[in-house]
């Protein structure tokens, strides 16, 4: 039986005082610590009898609520492996006492590491930390760093990468949260479906999955987009020459590698996809912007007298981020322009299920005649983005050289999850989905629209034609970064048009994606955003 001595924290950032008291058969061993004058250090610190430490929440040095100073502190002891895998915690109750704090407030932090799915509950036996949990050794917490492109870090990487990297230096992953763009709905995905196709799949394809796929692709998948884009797209293609992928960019990664060589041109839209100026520049392409209109890429202001371009990457059904279409006089001249002059166009027709105020024209693949234009497609927009499935599809002529250098790097892409998406595709679950989710896309849009005209009526929203994301701009003379920034203090994820241009399109706005939203949020989220907006003048009206 421990005699336990019990420390009473004051709540009071000077005061420290002890007193004593008995438990029996305690979970936790209090042992009382001297004074610590130090303001930084004013804590209280019980240690756990299998030789495990859980420090109490720091009550000053925080600026945290109570709540996530609880969770932060249990966090982190499981975290570096204080509280290894299996451990039992301290009951609720126990910890309260313990720490001074009211009992609901440490069921609240385990509830929410219940869910983050650390730790795990059995009834009758008590809460103990997940068996699966990923612990980074303690050694290791000591030494690691936070996580983040910084200046060191960037000098010691290759000029390209660096540049690469320099957009994201505070990247983050999109989350539902008003306005992240791209973001399809997922709660409207139809997952129970998807689930018995993998369960089936699972079932029946045995072993086939397993081992080595064909480079290019799992062939059913191949067949069921040939098949898909012969119908939606008017798009005739054999399915050998549909390679399967784990993202539009890296289809964009493997053209850039196969078809040009280093130093050569690529022409990318300005403004258009930092992502994709970033892949190119990776892969050693002379980048050169070509401005965009409200009929897309303007190929007749490309810069005069400069090297001939090898790629021509565009955006023609959903310019990204201005929505533009492109019209079809200009893809019939950028056809002949390739023609002309021997370059490749790579076709990213991303969002083309999206298209709201125009009839869009045939996609340049089903235009071209001379087989100059490689034709990719994503699934991250109109599926769900983590499934990590695109394809591009390529002149017959050069199947062999792709599927030799694509065995060369990652091989193929996630077997079982093309076969997945194969019986979803040729079952007429995706075209079904894509219906529901233009009805469901098109009613964003609208609520957005109106949300738009009641609470900032003196801004402009447009790039709404096509896509999941409309652009808002304003008169007055503040910059969107910081426009950005004020909105993100407010919750609201903005991203700022300028990050779009290389700087000669001089874009000052804010993107906002739309279709992860009910109309009830994007309403709300607008009034919010509204003020965030200030100053803008009442000279602009929204076009619908
Ligand atoms: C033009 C363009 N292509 C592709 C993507 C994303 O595709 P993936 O996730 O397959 O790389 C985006 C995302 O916004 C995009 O803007």
């Amino acid at each position: 039986m421990a005699v336990i001595v019990r420390c009473m924290v004051q709540w009071s950032p000077f005061q420290w005082h002890a007193g004593k008291g008995h438990f029996d058969e305690p979970d936790w061993a209090i042992q009382r610590e001297p004074p610590d004058t130090n303001r930084a250090v004013r804590m209280a610190r019980v240690t756990h009898p299998m030789n495990g430490l859980l420090d109490a929440p720091q009550w000053t040095t925080s600026r945290l609520g109570i709540r996530d100073r609880v969770y932060g502190a249990c966090l982190a002891a499981i975290r570096d492996g204080r509280l290894p895998a299996g451990c039992r915690l301290p009951s609720a109750r126990q910890l309260a006492v313990d720490w001074h704090i009211a009992r609901n407030t440490i069921d609240d932090a385990l509830s929410r590491l219940h869910d983050d799915g650390l730790i795990v509950r059995r009834v009758g036996a008590g809460t103990f930390v997940a068996s699966d949990v990923n612990v980074v050794p303690r050694i290791a917490a000591r030494h690691r760093k936070p996580a983040s492109v910084g200046k060191r870090a960037l000098r010691m990487a290759s000029a390209r990468a660096a540049e690469a990297a320099r957009p994201f230096a505070a990247a983050s992953i999109p989350r539902p949260a008003p306005f992240a763009a791209g973001l399809a709905a997922l709660d409207a995905f139809p997952l129970a479906t998807w689930q018995r196709l993998a369960a089936r799949c699972a079932r029946t394809r045995g072993t086939a999955l397993l081992g080595y796929l064909p480079a290019s692709g799992y062939p059913p998948l191949q067949q069921a987009i040939a098949d898909h884009l012969g119908g939606a797209r008017a798009i005739h293609c054999a399915p050998e020459q549909v390679m399967i992928v784990n993202s539009a960019m890296q289809a964009h990664d493997l053209i850039a590698r196969v078809l040009a060589e280093r130093d050569d041109v690529g022409w990318i839209e300005d403004p258009g996809y930092p992502n994709l100026r970033a892949v190119l520049a990776m892969a050693g392409i002379r980048v050169v912007p070509i401005p965009v209109d409200a009929e897309g890429v303007a190929t007749d202001r490309a810069p005069v007298g400069g090297a001939k371009p090898t790629l021509i990457c565009v955006t023609p059904s959903c310019q990204h981020p201005t929505g533009a279409v492109m019209s079809l006089a200009r893809r019939l001249a950028l056809l002949e322009l390739a023609r002309r002059s021997q370059a490749w166009i790579v076709e990213d027709d991303h969002q083309a299920e999206f298209v709201w105020s125009v009839r869009p024209p045939a996609p340049l693949a089903a235009l071209d005649h001379d087989g100059r234009t490689l034709y990719v497609g994503t699934f991250s927009h109109t599926i769900f983005p983590s499934l990590r499935i695109a394809y591009f599809i390529v002149p017959t002529a050069l199947i062999d050289v792709f599927h030799a250098v694509r065995r060369q790097l990652d091989d193929h892409t996630h077997g079982f999850m093309q076969a997945v998406l194969a019986d979803f595709i040729a079952g007429g679950h995706f075209s079904a989905h894509i219906r529901k989710m233009r009805a469901l896309y098109g009613a964003r849009r609208d609520a957005l629209i109106d949300a738009c005209a009641r609470h900032a009526p003196n801004a402009t929203l447009g790039g709404h034609a096509s896509g999941m994301h409309a652009t808002l701009a304003w008169h007055a003379a503040q910059l969107d970064t910081a426009i950005a920034a004020r909105a993100a203090r407010e919750g609201i994820r903005v991203l700022p048009l300028s990050r779009y241009t290389t700087g000669a399109a001089r874009l000052n706005g804010l993107l906002l994606g739309y279709t992860a939203l009910s109309e009830r949020r994007i309403a709300s989220a607008i009034a919010r955003l509204a003020p965030v907006l200030g100053g803008i003048d009442s000279s602009r009206r929204i076009r619908r």
